[in-house]
């Protein structure tokens, strides 16, 4: 089966691009670095032949509102026309849990916009949505910085590592197409500020990170559960504590 991984030079899509020839399929990365870019269109027809699954593992460069949403809406549009015109019959696309909950956030309006595209498509398609990645946890102390101090609410989250996303990813793209949203998480819940806490002090940060119900999420107001996935989602295994050890 040969699956072309776009944004297969990226944190998810490397793992994955290994994980899956590790598993005897043909897996092709694709991103500007390989001459695919999904903005232009640029080797996305040489790249697609022959293959039966894409997927789309790709992030925008910048996560400012417009360009994020740019970047989804152009880049998804494109792929699945390639997609159609290259008779692929699977198109999974990684997204976030809960991005319809925080309306705040360009950034996950953009993703909300590229899942439209891909359910109005007419290819068979999988929506895997992961919570935040561990590798992810350092950006959101930085974005809640201020001075000495990390202001966070203390909502709860249920990240989990690359690896789990890209092992839970792989199956689901050599499987049959689900047509729907699969969600998946880590194996434990946290409040945001501990989980901070607990970053940064393993890496001997020396910021304080403070509870504050009111302070924001990269400018969106999360309740208690707007980054936790629902029950169903399929959990990943390795634990924070643990990552951080072997880092
Ligand atoms: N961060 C989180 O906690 C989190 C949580 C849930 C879901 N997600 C989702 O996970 C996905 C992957 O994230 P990541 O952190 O693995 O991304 P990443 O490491 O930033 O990698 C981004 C990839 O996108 C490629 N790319 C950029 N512009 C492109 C273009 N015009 N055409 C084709 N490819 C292009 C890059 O290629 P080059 O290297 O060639 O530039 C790179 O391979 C994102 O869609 C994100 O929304 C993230």
């Amino acid at each position: 089966m040969k699956l072309v991984i776009i944004g297969g030079s990226g944190l998810i899509g490397s793992k994955l691009v290994t994980a899956l020839r590790e598993h005897g399929h043909e897996a092709v990365a694709a991103s500007p670095h390989t001459g695919v870019n999904t903005l232009t269109g640029e080797g996305l027809a040489d790249v697609l032949q022959g293959a039966s699954v894409v997927v789309d593992v790709s992030n925008s460069p910048s996560f400012e509102e417009v360009a994020a949403m740019n970047f989804f809406t152009t880049s998804t549009h494109n792929l699945l026309s390639y997609e159609a015109a290259a008779g692929v019959t699977h198109h999974v696309a990684l997204s976030v849990v809960g991005i319809e909950r925080l309306p705040g956030y360009g950034y996950f309006r953009a993703k909300v916009a590229q899942e439209k595209l891909i359910k109005e498509s007419s290819i068979p398609y999988s929506i895997v949505r992961a919570t935040q990645f561990f590798e992810f946890v350092t950006s959101i102390a930085a974005s809640a910085t201020v001075g000495n101090i990390v202001r966070l609410p203390p909502v709860l989250i249920q990240p989990m590592a690359a690896d789990d996303v890209a092992k839970a990813v792989g199956k689901i793209a050599v499987g049959t197409p689900e047509n729907r949203i699969v969600e998946i998480g880590g194996p434990e819940a946290f409040r945001l500020d501990e989980l901070v806490r607990q970053g940064l002090s393993a890496r001997l940060d020396p910021r304080e990170v403070v509870a504050d119900p009111q302070a924001r999420y990269f400018g969106g107001m999360p309740s208690e559960r707007t980054l936790v996935p629902g029950d169903g989602a399929r959990l990943g295994e390795i634990r924070f504590q643990e990552w951080l050890g072997g880092r």
